[in-house]
């Protein structure tokens, strides 16, 4: 096994791997039915397949475009030999004839908790090896409250919670206001508007309504974390880890009239391709000290969700300053386009790998923990 070795921003050693084999790769992933050949327009929102199908605005956020598809696919085949399998209801039987010798997996699923699950748990019960955290990670992780009971249990900070299954749960609140109420299991700011930040009892409500109603899936209900914001990439495995450098969502750039949250707003509608809002710091500016302590709490999480090749996880500050974790990202979104805002890819960018070279190291990491480089 070659490897060329690079120096990151912090003088750190970044691992930009050469594959000494040429594997037979299969990509799995799903795309928003705008792009023209999509077959199955099945809303991933929907928690219940019997449940009545209302696509809202955000119906579709965390599907990828062909535009990303496509950069992945020839990200993948500088090197190997690429098989795109749309990962649908004839995954199974694809991957099964094709037997690819591993899967990069990127696919968000199509409908229920365990959406993400899907691809991860068919690959394993066909033996292929493939990229990303396995099926257990993904569905932990997707469910936000499931991910707070560990990393509560393994003394990891993170804001007080509350899962409310209908309006009246909210007797049971035992923190104060403002708190923030989202989807439990939702992804690229769906769910989350300038109204999801609830300063009195009566908005509160309302916003579970919302949730319950729109989302058809319970509301957790957040103390809000008002400090500064992170997100953070993580790349490889165990001692491999590294930490990509660290990006700030500045709220001080914010519109006067945005409320300070990385809602649906400010991610799709005040950020697009062609009228860029500029609220990144990468690498954020951080003293040594609040540095570390970010590091430190990003990558015990990595490892007590156990986490695998990448992930990105966000985090904001408390008012006492103290990093509080507030998701895990096991499928970090990766749009290729740098006016698209995306941030795995940003940090990328910043620490000196391009786009091709940062979805082959997660390739990489994937096909040395199965022993195929
Ligand atoms: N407890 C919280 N305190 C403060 N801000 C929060 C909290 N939870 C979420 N947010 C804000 O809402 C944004 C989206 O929440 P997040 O749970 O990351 O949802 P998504 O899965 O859609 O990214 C965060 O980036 C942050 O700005
Ligand atoms: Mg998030």
């Amino acid at each position: 096994m070659e490897r060329q070795e690079e120096k990151n921003f912090q003088g750190e050693i970044i691992l930009s791997p050469r594959f000494n084999v040429r594997l037979d790769v299969a990509i799995t992933f799903n795309v928003k039915p705008e792009s023209e050949t999509f077959l199955d327009e099945v809303p991933p929102v929907q928690n219940s397949p019997h449940h009545e199908l209302q696509p809202a605005v955000d119906t579709y956020a965390e599907w990828d475009t062909w535009e990303t598809v496509n950069a992945v696919k020839d990200a993948i085949a500088e090197i190997h030999n690429v098989t795109l399998v749309e990962a649908n209801n004839d995954a199974y039987l694809k991957l099964k004839e094709l037997k690819p010798d591993i899967v990069f997996n990127f696919a968000e699923g199509l409908i229920g908790v365990n959406r993400e699950s899907h691809m991860p748990a068919i690959l394993e019960m066909l033996q292929i090896p493939y990229s990303g955290s396995d099926a257990l990670t993904l569905g932990i992780c997707l469910d936000k409250s499931r991910a707070k009971e560990i990393l509560t249990y393994h003394n990891i900070p993170n804001a007080k919670f509350l899962v409310a299954h209908r309006t009246e749960d909210i007797k049971n609140v035992r923190f104060d206001f403002p708190l923030i109420v989202k989807p439990i299991s939702e992804g690229s700011s769906k769910g989350i508007f300038s109204s999801s930040l609830v300063k009195n009892t009566k908005e509160l409500e309302d916003e579970i309504t919302r949730i319950l109603n729109s989302y058809n899936q319970p509301a957790l209900i957040e103390e809000f974390l008002s400090g500064r914001e992170f997100t953070v990439a993580i790349l490889g495995n165990g001692d491999d880890a590294q930490i990509l450098p660290i990006i700030e969502i500045r709220y001080e750039d914010f519109p006067q009239d945005v409320v300070p949250l990385y809602s649906y707003e400010a991610k799709w509608i005040l950020d697009t391709k062609e009228n860029n809002f500029d609220v990144f710091e990468c690498p954020a500016k951080l003293d040594k000290q609040l540095e570390e302590k970010i590091k430190n709490t990003v990558l015990r999480t990595y490892n007590v969700l156990k986490c695998k090749d990448w992930s990105r996880i966000d985090v904001r500050l408390d008012k006492h300053g103290v990093p509080n974790i507030i998701e895990i990202n096991p499928l970090p979104g990766i749009m290729p386009d740098p006016n698209e805002n995306s941030s795995f890819p940003k940090a990328a960018r910043a620490a000196g790998m391009n786009y091709n070279q940062l979805i082959q190291s997660a390739l990489y990491h994937a096909a040395k923990r199965y022993n195929l480089v």
